[in-house]
């Protein structure tokens, strides 16, 4: 099932992306998708300070462009690509980490794809959104600054295919 855009654009903070990439524990030479990546930050810090290869999955022209733009002028265009396509048309079998911030709803609409294609081993972080029908591996509560309350975010750790050895 295919569906058009399920997530208004909002640029994760960068304290954010750092936590939830550290949380997927992404290594060096891994691959990283960010699903709906937006002006490319998620991919520029995966990067730039995980060492991870990165593909970004954006439906809007405009953010993809800008993401590669930033991509070029940082000189990752080795490591770091953007596919200006909608999520559920790529292929995200080579993903060791998978990245959200959509809506419960659009999760929902995504996890049929991501249990189908997925392979084993493979951990998805979801920003604020819970994928629903999933049970995380780990949720922590991250808070940007301790005096205020409503830079609280949570991160979902979810390993819906485990490593059988
Ligand atoms: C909340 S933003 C997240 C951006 C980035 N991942 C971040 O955390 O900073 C969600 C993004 O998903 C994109 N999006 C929504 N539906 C999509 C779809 N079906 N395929 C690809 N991108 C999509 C939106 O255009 C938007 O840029």
């Amino acid at each position: 099932m295919t569906y058009g855009s399920i997530a208004p654009y909002v640029g994760s903070p960068i304290a954010v992306i750092r936590r939830m990439l550290q949380i997927a524990r992404l290594k060096p030479g891994e691959t990283l998708m960010d699903l709906g990546s937006g002006d490319g930050r998620v991919l520029i810090i995966a990067a730039r300070e995980f060492g991870a290869n990165a593909i970004g999955v954006e439906i809007r022209p405009d953010l993809a462009k800008q993401a590669q733009q930033k991509i070029e002028q940082l000189n990752l265009g080795h490591r770091v690509k953007v596919l200006n396509m909608n999520m559920f048309d790529a292929d995200v079998s080579q993903a060791d980490v998978i990245t959200l911030y959509l809506t419960t709803s659009g999760n929902q609409r995504l996890r049929p794809k991501l249990e189908k294609e997925l392979k084993p081993g493979a951990r998805v972080v979801s920003h604020d959104f819970e994928v629903p029908g999933w049970k995380p591996a780990y949720v922590e509560t991250f808070r940007e600054n301790p005096h205020y309350t409503w830079t609280t975010h949570t991160i979902y750790l979810y390993k819906p295919k485990p490593q059988k050895f």
